[in-house]
């Protein structure tokens, strides 16, 4: 009897410990103790990192997001290739145009120096958005942690997962809802793109081609974007306040100056108008809708317990 109980008490522990780690969750306080410095040292680095350069607030930001939207938040976007292991970085929405390892490298440094294998690349990304967001004075939120670093990437996935600039609304919310976010997650998410420059490439078929864009607008970007050649060329994906995050992203798409097409694919007569006019006169909501999306794309898919590993160099796999 009492070792039949044993033997009961044993398995329900094991079975609740399963069950737990089934549906592991993220928490703030998840290096509270391991690593009491680390938001600290995150924060300190970020805020050197946008005052050497603002964009850089931009490029981290969307690197989280390319992270996250490739097999979830697990830093299988900061592998390099290798003679051997086909990473993410070439696939094409991040060749040429991803940003910011080295801002990543530096933080890890840091981190190991004050917590040795400790804390994963993927909370360090997740912490460096929040911070280079923050830097340019948009919202904070508290981000959960306790991701593990990926032992593989996916550069296939890089390709088809991640929306392209000519993409349709549709084709946006389903690209998002395939990541368990919804219509208004992408409106608030593309928010981001009130910070940050993109390339003539991603945005030249729009300001020749599409019709709902403010002619002025159209005509001045036209001057740094040919139709053939300046592929490279930068244009700030808001023309109000490049360097400033806030809502005049929506202000522009109102005024059919979004730069991208898929940016005016969220005012352009469809289920998103009502909201990004919104967002337009209410800043306030704008950041608590972010900030709420943030953690939600913050928490797609990632590995936790004992799956994947806490890498030593961003870079490659322990
Ligand atoms: C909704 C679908 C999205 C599309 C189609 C899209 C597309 C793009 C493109 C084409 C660029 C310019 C890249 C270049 O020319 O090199 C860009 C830049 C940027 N994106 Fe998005 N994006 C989307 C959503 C997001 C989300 C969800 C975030 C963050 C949460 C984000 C953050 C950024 C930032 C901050 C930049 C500027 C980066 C820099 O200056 O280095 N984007 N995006
Ligand atoms: C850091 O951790 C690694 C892996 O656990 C170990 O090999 C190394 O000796 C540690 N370094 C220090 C300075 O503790
Ligand atoms: C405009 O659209 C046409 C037809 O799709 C395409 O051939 C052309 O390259 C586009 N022009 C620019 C500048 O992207
Ligand atoms: C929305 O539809 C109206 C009426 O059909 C049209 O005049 C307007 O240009 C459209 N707006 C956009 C952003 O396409």
């Amino acid at each position: 009897m009492a070792s039949y109980t044993k033997f009961f008490v044993t398995f329900s522990m094991v079975f609740i410990f399963l069950a737990c780690s089934s549906h592991a969750q993220l928490s703030a306080s998840f290096y509270a103790t391991s690593c009491p410095t680390l938001l600290s040292i995150v924060s300190t680095a970020m805020n050197q990192a946008v005052s050497n350069q603002q964009r850089m607030g931009a490029s981290i930001l969307r690197m989280h997001f390319h992270d996250c939207f490739v097999q979830g938040c697990d830093a299988s976007v900061l592998l390099d290739d290798t003679a051997t292991f086909t990473g993410e970085k070439n696939a094409g929405p991040n060749q040429n145009s991803l940003r910011g390892f080295e801002v990543i490298d530096t933080i890890k440094t840091r981190v190991e120096a004050a917590c040795n294998a400790t804390v994963s690349c993927a909370d360090i990304l997740a912490l460096a958005a929040r911070d280079g967001v923050v830097a340019l004075g948009g919202p904070s939120w508290t981000v959960p942690l306790g991701r593990r670093d990926a032992r593989t990437a996916s550069q296939s996935a890089a390709n088809s997962q991640i929306p392209g600039p000519g993409s349709s609304l549709s084709a946006l919310t389903t690209a998002f809802a395939a990541k368990g976010l919804n219509a208004r997650d992408l409106t608030a998410l593309s928010g981001s793109h009130t910070i940050g420059q993109a390339r003539c490439t991603v945005f030249r078929n729009r300001i020749y081609n599409d019709t709902n864009i403010d002619p002025a607008f159209a005509t001045l970007r036209r001057r740094g974007c040919p139709t053939t050649g300046g592929d490279a060329n930068l244009a700030p994906l808001d023309i109000r306040s490049p360097v400033a995050f806030n809502n005049d992203y929506y202000t522009n798409l109102v005024g059919r100056r979004g730069l991208l097409h898929s940016d005016q694919e969220l005012f352009n007569n469809g289920t998103q108008d009502t909201l990004v006019q919104t967002y337009s006169t209410n800043n306030a909501l704008f950041s608590s809708d972010f900030a709420a999306a943030m953690i939600r794309m913050g928490n797609i898919n990632p590995l936790t317990g004992a799956n994947g590993e806490i890498r030593r160099n961003c870079r490659r796999l322990n």
